[in-house]
C-alpha cells in the first residue's frame, strides 16, 4: 500500500483485514449486521461534512484576492457538493434508513453539524486558507484510508474524491506559504499581523480532534473489516508527520499535539 499515490482503480477483491481475498461487497443484503452498522455510521459521518463544507466556503467564492483564488473557491464548493452527492447516493443504497439520514443532513446547518470543525465559520481569507491547509489535509488522509475499501460502491467514490481533497489541501498549503512570503498578497488578503499563526492555533487542534479518539474500538473494527486502512491514532500520527515539517518550514510554531484538544 503506497500512501502518496492516489489509486484511480478499484480492485475486485478485498485488500486487507479479515476478509482479505474475498470479493468486495457490492450490496447491502450481503453484509453482516456488524459490517452494515459500521459502514453506515462511516458514510453518515463523512456525508455530514460535505454540504457543511459548502456552507463554510460558499460565502467566499467571490472574495479571494486573485482571480485564481475565486475560481478555486468555486471549484472547492463544487467538489464538496459532488462529494455530498456521492455520499448521498451511497446512503440511498441502504434504503429508507439511508435516505432518511441523507434528508436529515440536507436540513442540518452550521452550528448543528456532527463535527465541531464544520460548525466554525471562516472569519477571513487567511482563516479560510488555514482551514484548507489543515482540515482538507485531514479529509485527504481520511479518504486515503477508505481508498480501495471492502465496500465497492464506496471504494469507487474514492477514485474521484481523493484527488479532490488533495487539491484543496495543496491549495491551502500553497496560500499559507504565499501569505507568509508575499507581502503584496497578504495585504490584498487583509491579513493582520500574527494572524497566520493565530489561525493555525484555531484549526490545528480541531484538525487533530477530527481523527477521533485514539483508543477507538470502532476504528480498529473498521480496519479489520477492510473498510479503513488505518485506525484513528495511526492516521493522526501520519498526518502530523506530514504537516508539521511543512508548517515548521514556513516559520510557524506547531502547537503541541495535546494543546486545546477537546478529546484525546
Ligand atoms: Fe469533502
Ligand atoms: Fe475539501
Amino acid at each position: 500500500m503506497t500512501l502518496f499515490k492516489d489509486a484511480s482503480y478499484v480492485s475486485r477483491s478485498i485488500q486487507w483485514g479479515e476478509l482479505r481475498g474475498m470479493h468486495k461487497i457490492e450490496t447491502i443484503d450481503t453484509m453482516t449486521p456488524e459490517y452494515k452498522d459500521t459502514i453506515f455510521k462511516i458514510v453518515v459521518a463523512l456525508a455530514s461534512t460535505e454540504f457543511a463544507s459548502v456552507e463554510q466556503h460558499q460565502q467566499w467564492i467571490n472574495r479571494g484576492p486573485t482571480g485564481e483564488d475565486r475560481f478555486t473557491q468555486a471549484q472547492i464548493c463544487a467538489d464538496e457538493a459532488h462529494q455530498g452527492m456521492e455520499d448521498f447516493r451511497t446512503l440511498a443504497l441502504f434504503g429508507e434508513e439511508g435516505t432518511a439520514a441523507a434528508e436529515r443532513l440536507l436540513n442540518t446547518h452550521i452550528g448543528d453539524h456532527m463535527l465541531e470543525a464544520f460548525n466554525l465559520p471562516f472569519e477571513s481569507w487567511t482563516d479560510l486558507c488555514m482551514f484548507c491547509c489543515t482540515m482538507d489535509l485531514v479529509a485527504w488522509y481520511h479518504l486515503k484510508a477508505f481508498e480501495n475499501c471492502s465496500f465497492a460502491p464506496f471504494a469507487r467514490s474514492m477514485t474521484s474524491m481523493v484527488p479532490e481533497e488533495r487539491f484543496h489541501a495543496s491549495f491551502g498549503a500553497n496560500r499559507v506559504r504565499t501569505l507568509l512570503t508575499n507581502p503584496e498578497y497578504a495585504e490584498k488578503a487583509g491579513t493582520l499581523a500574527g494572524e497566520v499563526q493565530a489561525r493555525l492555533e484555531k484549526w490545528y487542534p480541531r484538525a487533530l480532534d477530527t481523527f477521533g479518539k485514539s483508543n477507538s474500538r470502532f476504528s480498529e473494527a473498521a480496519v479489520e473489516m477492510g473498510i479503513r486502512k488505518w485506525g484513528n491514532e495511526e492516521l493522526r500520527q501520519m498526518y502530523m508527520a506530514d504537516i508539521n515539517p511543512l508548517l515548521d518550514k514556513v516559520g510557524l510554531r506547531v502547537p503541541a499535539p495535546e494543546w486545546d484538544r477537546h478529546f484525546l
